[in-house]
């Protein structure tokens, strides 16, 4: 395992489409577990792999709240309903948050490590989670698509603040 290096804002990669992954070989099981080591390193609660340059459908998810761990391959919202607004970050926006309109629910289709088709129910901050990290393969970063006026530069602590309050 290793911590990757993160790609930051302005890096074109974070424009891109990401492409599918075709075959779930060891290479893409030691991403996955790369990806798990940076995101917990940095403390986030997902990445895709677009942010460690590697412009493939690939993201990880970890709430910290229950022990459930995603990896998903292919990852597509096949529905949504309902509406939140949420504060929002981004590993590759350090210090960045601002307020987004998500889905309050989503179902998720993709496949496991196992390559093994999977069907995720989720919702709340899990639900903002992974429409985030789906846009991130489209291409796609919070700060295009948050709410007018609600951009903000924050300091360490306002972020320990934000990080808390959506416990
Ligand atoms: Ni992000």
């Amino acid at each position: 395992m290793a911590i990757r290096n993160l790609r930051f804002e302005g890096d074109e990669i974070l424009s891109k489409r990401a492409r599918e992954i075709e075959v779930i070989d060891d290479k893409i099981k030691e991403l996955a577990e790369d990806m798990f080591e940076t995101m917990h390193k940095f403390e986030g609660v997902g990445l895709a792999g677009p942010q460690v340059g590697i412009l493939k459908r690939i993201i990880v998810i970890d709430l910290y709240e229950d022990g459930e761990q995603y990896a998903l391959i292919n990852p597509v919202i096949v529905s949504q309903k309902g509406e939140q607004l949420v504060d929002e970050g981004c590993l590759s926006f350090p210090n960045k948050y601002a307020k987004v309109r998500r889905a309050k629910e989503v179902v998720v289709e993709g496949l496991n490590l196992q390559g093994k088709k999977v069907k995720i129910k989720a919702k709340d901050l899990l639900a903002q989670a992974f429409q985030h990290e789906v846009d991130h393969l489209n291409g796609e970063v919070f700060v295009n698509k948050c709410e007018a006026g609600t951009l903000e530069t924050v300091t360490e602590e306002r972020k320990q603040e934000i990080k808390e309050g959506r416990k």
